[in-house]
């Protein structure tokens, strides 16, 4: 039987460490780190992880501030929001919130948002120093799993096969990226792959960031391997479930993440770390 890894648990742990450092700050009356998140339209996911975000800044004593803007705003309007963010002193990182409107082109904004604010690490500058394994932030879902990896004990990936399923910039392509970097052999599947259950079931730790309800079974699954499931689905009873089929793989799995509370409360965990990170790169210069 697998052993199931709470991500919300050790986010519970960082999140505890994160607010003793905050409290000593406003106790030695220092200035507190600050995230900015706007969000533009009305997309339900979209506000459901905006507010996410908004609770765990609150929880730790983290300053925060949403931005919201209306579904009609224009690529110039939010391009001067975030102009006057990387400006504005008092801000350690900022993050839009993705999917935009059709109207605004996503490169533009993320390439306008200052690298040294960038706490999604979604700047190409950003990306291209994780490539390099410079000093950076890192994308918050892979470096939550990554997380997730080193608490079951598998911080160095030597000799180990990771099968990567999802080819996203959010997560898969950093992710490959992170994997690498950590000595692990990493395969990429996605939608175009052919045999992908067969390259699946090679894996020692399978990733799996496609977003279709419980897309993998135990076929897809090798004995004892590690299974990180990244999805977040609805299914036809709009419960919320991941791409993996938790009960028909948990008896031949080693490790195995729920959903929810397994890499979700490690984004958003990684997300206030990336804030601090900013604020006392910011602080100590
Ligand atoms: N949309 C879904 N996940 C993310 C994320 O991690 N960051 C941003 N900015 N948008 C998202």
């Amino acid at each position: 039987m697998g052993v199931v890894v709470y991500g919300s648990e050790i986010a519970k742990k960082l999140k505890l460490e994160m607010t003793e450092y905050i409290q000593n700050l406003k106790e030695s009356g220092k200035r507190l780190p600050k995230l900015v998140v706007v969000l533009v339209g009305e997309n339900p996911a979209s506000i459901s992880y905006v507010k996410g975000k908004e609770k765990a800044c609150t929880e730790i004593g983290m300053e925060n501030e949403m931005v919201k803007l209306p579904e009609t705003t224009t690529q110039e309007e939010l391009l001067e929001v975030v102009k006057s963010l990387n400006e504005d002193r008092s801000v350690d990182g900022i993050l839009v919130q993705l999917p935009l409107p059709k109207q605004i082109d996503e490169h533009k904004i993320l390439h306008a948002i200052d690298p040294s604010k960038d706490v999604d690490g979604f700047h190409p500058y950003n990306l291209g120093k994780m490539m390099l394994q410079e000093e950076t932030f890192i994308s918050c879902t892979p470096k939550g799993i990554i997380r997730i990896l080193e608490e079951i004990g598998m911080s160095d990936l030597s000799g180990k096969h990771a099968v990567v399923i999802g080819r996203s910039n959010i997560v898969g392509k950093p992710l490959v990226q992170l994997l690498i970097n950590h000595n692990a052999t990493v395969s990429v599947c996605h939608s175009r792959t052919q045999n992908i259950e067969q390259v699946a079931s090679q894996a020692d730790i399978l990733i799996v960031s496609v977003g279709k309800a419980r897309l993998i079974n135990r076929n897809w699954v090798k004995d004892g391997a590690v299974v990180i499931d990244v999805g977040i689905n609805r299914d036809e009873h709009n419960k919320l479930c991941g791409d993996v089929d938790f009960d028909d793989v948990i008896d031949k799995v080693s490790y195995i993440t729920p959903v929810p509370k397994g890499v979700g409360p490690m984004t958003i965990t990684m997300l206030l770390e990336n804030t601090i990170h900013s604020y006392n790169l910011k602080e100590n210069k």
